[in-house]
């Protein structure tokens, strides 16, 4: 090839890689369930990922989501190669990111912490098979009650805190977003919002005071009725879904967690709310709990100390309490 060619492959392919952002990339999404197959489709249609695993204990059931996902390739014009493993971890070797969705979901009228016995087993057994194969993946855990299975997943699996992120943030303010848009009656995406705290329908705290449209505070269009009611839509927006499916959504969780693996694997830097172990910030310590992270290659980078005022900083302990009560039960 004639070197002014070269130069003209190398600049092209230098912009195409940025505008897709191409990475290498292998993300292994434990349980193919309704979250882990939504999280993989998500994945795979934004295109940023080479490879995407899917892992089940059921017999086929991973196979047959990746091969199903596959047949959507050509219709949905992505890359990412899915495949699907029964029990299998050695196909899950060198994974950059694992997310764990493995574990039994809500029913109607059940909380995210009824969950905890099972699912502890489930995540402790799951981390251990997966860092086996995978030593220097970055976990995003999604089973519930997400912020004692992020803490009994930091607690023990030896591996750098800044590589365990719980999701659960990123999806409430997702929410609290949607129920902000339609009460201002403006489309989600100039809407701005963050969640933090327990990912639990007591302990999440909407930030009502921080949120805004198109940078003006939401305070000063909407009326404290009004954003109450946004406030107590959006803690409970996860048992209204279940409610109303029998089962927990899967939709918006697969896309929030699509969103964060997607910072971390393309090193983008994005600030979002996640469940992080906390040494001092926030005046917790011993405690993973959500607050705004930065999302990076090396899993999370930063912790961003937000000013609270008094009342919130009285919900944050409240919500630590909560979550601490929650994981003296691991
Ligand atoms: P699901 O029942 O549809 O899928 C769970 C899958 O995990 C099943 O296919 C099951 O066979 C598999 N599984 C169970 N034990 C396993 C093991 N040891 N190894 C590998 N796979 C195993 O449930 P869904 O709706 O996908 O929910 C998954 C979890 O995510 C639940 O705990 C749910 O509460 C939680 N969740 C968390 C959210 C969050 O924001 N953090 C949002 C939505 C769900
Ligand atoms: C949700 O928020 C149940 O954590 C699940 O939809």
């Amino acid at each position: 090839m004639e070197f002014s060619q070269k130069i003209v492959l190398d600049f092209v392919n230098s912009r195409y890689q940025k505008k897709n952002h191409i990475v290498m990339s292998k993300i292994s999404v434990i349980g193919a369930g309704n979250v882990g197959a939504s999280c993989a489709e998500y994945i795979a249609i934004k295109n940023f990922a080479a490879e995407v695993v899917l892992l089940d204990i059921k017999e086929n059931f991973a196979e047959g989501k990746a091969l199903d996902l596959m047949q959507t390739a050509a219709l949905n014009g992505f890359d990412t190669r899915i495949s699907g493993s029964t029990n299998d971890y050695t196909k899950t070797a060198g994974s950059d990111v694992v997310v764990i969705t493995s574990g039994i979901p809500r029913k109607p009228g059940m909380t995210r912490e009824e969950l905890i016995g099972i699912n502890a087993g489930i995540v402790k057994t799951v981390m251990e098979n997966c860092l086996a194969h995978s030593p220097n993946a970055i976990f995003v855990i999604v089973s519930n009650p997400m912020d004692t299975m992020t803490y009994l997943a930091k607690s023990n699996a030896g591996v750098s805190k800044h590589k365990i992120i719980g999701m659960g943030g990123a999806l409430d303010s997702a929410r609290f977003k949607y129920y902000l848009s339609t009460a201002l009656g403006c489309p989600a995406s100039d809407v701005d919002g963050m969640v933090i705290g327990g990912h639990g329908d007591t302990t999440m705290i909407p930030l009502t005071r921080m949120a805004s449209y198109k940078g003006v505070p939401v305070s000063q269009m909407l009326s404290s009725d009004v954003l109450a009611k946004v406030k107590a839509d959006t803690m409970v927006g996860g048992a209204t879904l279940t409610g109303m499916l029998g089962t927990s959504a899967w939709y918006a969780p697969g896309a929030a967690v699509s969103v964060l693996v997607q910072s971390l694997v393309c090193d983008q830097k994005k600030m979002m709310p996640c469940c992080v172990s906390l040494d001092g910030e926030y005046g917790q310590s011993d405690i993973c709990i959500g607050v705004p992270v930065i999302l990076g290659k090396n899993g999370w980078e930063k912790i961003i100390e937000l000013e609270l005022n008094d009342e919130e900083k009285a919900e944050f302990e409240k919500s630590a309490a909560a979550v601490r009560s929650m994981n003296s039960a691991l």
